[in-house]
């Protein structure tokens, strides 16, 4: 998968102009302010999601602008195609070559990306949550059944946490918690199953990921934490799910709310055996970000059948020489897009182009004296 060519007209602060990318490494740099992030932000809009900054689409138009349009040219599936978004009165029109689309959904699977911003260091950073909504999130993409199940779950889970608070008040509802720790059962066996099974698929590529980042100092682990106790030998299963609640039926019902389940799991990340949330350094916890979003990247081209586009924002502070090197010199045979604000920190690029960035327009980088020529 590869960004040919991309153009854009009253999108943020980025000016009307073609924008045509090396097919490989592409380095944007610029002071702050300038539109580096705006442009990721236009070209991840055409994997059918929604601004990873998470506005309304309306914020997306120029100030004094009604609506924005952005043209994308790729080469997917061994052929050229291009895509095209509007966003106007609040609602996005998408085609994909010359067509019409009812919804801009169909744009999920036409066009692949994977995408590190800084708010993603969350997911070592933060809480539980955020480590869960990484799983959930790349699974719902990849896998349909799953968001479905996940929806399911879900609500299920609101219904039984609204059982168990009314219960003490109206103890003749009692036999029917039965009903609803079957359901619960059901559904929530398949989403620890299935996320277990992503991680074992991605556990190899993201330790191998984080070796190359490392320069082969570190050794990363990630395993799944679950909330219920089962043989980890052994893929969790319905009734290991039942059994678990059954036995924790009594103080959900003390408390009012369900307190095991895959709503309450997390992802235990270690560097040398050691906690990256709690004691990983800046550049550690970027690296892991960053192996874990690029393993995610070789999950998605096994299930697209072609590596997907990889934008990197604002990747390459708190990283040493060694990891910038990885980072702009060993993502072979991806297209990479990474936003910096100094142009000294790509002096060390091999094979790319760089272009910089400035009040919204986009421009090959002029080499000067102390930046190395690039072959575009
Ligand atoms: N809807 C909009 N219309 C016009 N300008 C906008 C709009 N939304 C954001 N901007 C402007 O875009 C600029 C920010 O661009 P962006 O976030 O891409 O900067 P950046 O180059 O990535 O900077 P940094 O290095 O700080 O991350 C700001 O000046 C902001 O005012
Ligand atoms: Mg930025």
């Amino acid at each position: 998968m590869k960004i040919l060519q991309f153009s854009c007209q009253h999108f943020r602060n980025l000016k009307a102009g073609n924008f045509s990318p090396h097919p490989c490494m592409n380095v944007l740099y610029g002071q702050n302010a300038q539109g580096k992030t705006n442009l990721l932000e236009a070209m991840w809009l055409f994997t059918g999601g929604h601004s990873f900054r998470g506005v309304k689409d309306s914020d997306l138009i120029e100030f004094a602008s009604s609506s924005c349009t952005l043209d994308l040219q790729f080469f997917a599936q061994e052929r050229e195609q291009a895509a095209s978004l509007c966003v106007a009165n609040g609602k996005r029109q998408v085609s994909i070559n010359g067509i019409a689309q009812r919804s801009a959904v169909s744009l999920v699977g036409t066009f692949c990306a994977v995408l590190f911003s800084p708010e993603h260091l969350a997911f070592v950073k933060g809480g539980p949550s955020q480590r869960r909504a990484f799983l959930d999130t790349a699974l719902c993409q990849s896998r349909p059944a799953y968001a479905r199940q996940f929806a399911l779950y879900q609500r299920t889970l609101q219904q039984r946490n609204s059982l168990l608070k009314d219960i003490p008040r109206h103890p003749e509802l009692l036999d029917t918690l039965d009903i609803w720790d079957h359901k619960l059962s059901l559904y929530g066996s398949y989403l620890i199953r299935q996320r277990q099974e992503y991680l074992s698929l991605i556990a190899q590529p993201v330790q191998e990921m984080y070796h190359g980042i490392s320069r082969g100092r570190e050794q990363l682990s990630v395993s799944y934490l679950s909330s219920m106790r089962h043989d980890p030998e052994k893929p969790f299963s319905e009734a290991d799910f039942y059994q678990a609640i059954v036995s924790a039926r009594n103080s959900d019902l003390a408390f009012g709310y369900t307190a095991a389940g895959p709503h309450r799991d997390d992802l235990d990340l270690r560097v040398d055996g050691i906690s990256a949330r709690l004691f990983g350094s800046q550049g550690q916890q970027r690296s892991i970000v960053l192996a874990v979003k690029l393993a995610e990247a070789q999950a998605l081209e096994q299930l697209c059948g072609e590596p997907p586009v990889i934008f990197l924002d604002d990747v390459l502070s708190e990283l040493d020489a060694g990891r910038q090197d990885f980072l702009l010199n060993h993502l072979k045979n991806r297209q990479v897009f990474l936003t910096c604000c100094d142009p000294n920190s790509i002096q060390n690029l091999g094979h790319g182009s760089s272009f910089h960035v400035q009040a919204g327009v986009i421009s090959p980088a002029i080499p000067e004296p102390d930046l190395p020529t690039y072959k575009v």
